[in-house]
């Protein structure tokens, strides 16, 4: 058997986003827990999925815990970075968490660092597109894309930071392994 790639994925967006159960969904059946709760501070998971050996640090969306964010920017291999696609009350705080992480140092030395989006809670009927996501974090813009468009839900090859967004459904896992595949593309 082929050894798997490690990574570690840092998981982060704002409270009840629903990054927890996001990985409680990507670790095997009898791994994962009944009842999700509120991360208080951060937790660290491993699972394995297709060719990754995953350690994911969940970490808490809450205010008061925002800041230990930065402290994993440093030894992560890619974001996955988590919206509650039915709260667009929130939708503007979310975009500046995202842009404070583009900014911090250790992320501007990692241009090629990719950036998973879930746009979660697609099974709610408020929830809005990925586009209309995409459109609302402005990945249509900055050192996103330069050539790419958030109508095809990825950048294109070019100079830009490598970004994807699935529509997901963390309850039923739906959208989670589109949103895998592809960054395991990118880490491959
Ligand atoms: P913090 O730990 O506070 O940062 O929250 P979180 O982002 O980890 O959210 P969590 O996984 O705890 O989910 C928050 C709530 O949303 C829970 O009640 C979940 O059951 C619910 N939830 C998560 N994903 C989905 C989804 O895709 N659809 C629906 N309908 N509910 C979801």
């Amino acid at each position: 058997q082929v050894r798997k790639k490690e990574a570690s994925i840092l998981c982060i967006g704002l409270d009840n986003s629903g990054k927890s159960t996001i990985i409680n969904r990507l670790k095997p059946a009898n791994a994962r827990i009944e009842d999700v709760v509120p991360t208080v501070g951060f937790n660290v998971e491993t699972f394995s999925t297709g060719k990754l050996f995953v350690t994911a640090y969940d970490m808490s969306g809450q205010g008061r815990y925002r800041n230990l964010w930065e402290r994993y920017y440093k030894n992560c291999d890619a974001v996955v970075f988590v919206v509650d696609s039915t709260d667009k009350l929130r939708m503007a705080v979310a975009k500046e968490e995202l842009s404070q992480l583009l900014n911090h140092r250790e992320m501007k030395r990692k241009k090629n660092l990719p950036v998973l989006f879930f746009a979660n809670k697609c099974d709610l009927r408020q929830s809005c597109s990925a586009v209309k996501c995409a459109q609302l974090l402005a990945l249509d813009r900055g050192e996103w894309t330069r050539g790419g468009s958030p109508v095809h839900k990825t950048a294109s090859a070019g100079p830009g930071r490598p970004w994807h967004i699935c529509e997901s459904n963390a309850l039923t896992g739906e959208g989670l392994q589109e949103g895998i595949q592809w960054l395991t593309d990118q880490l491959m």
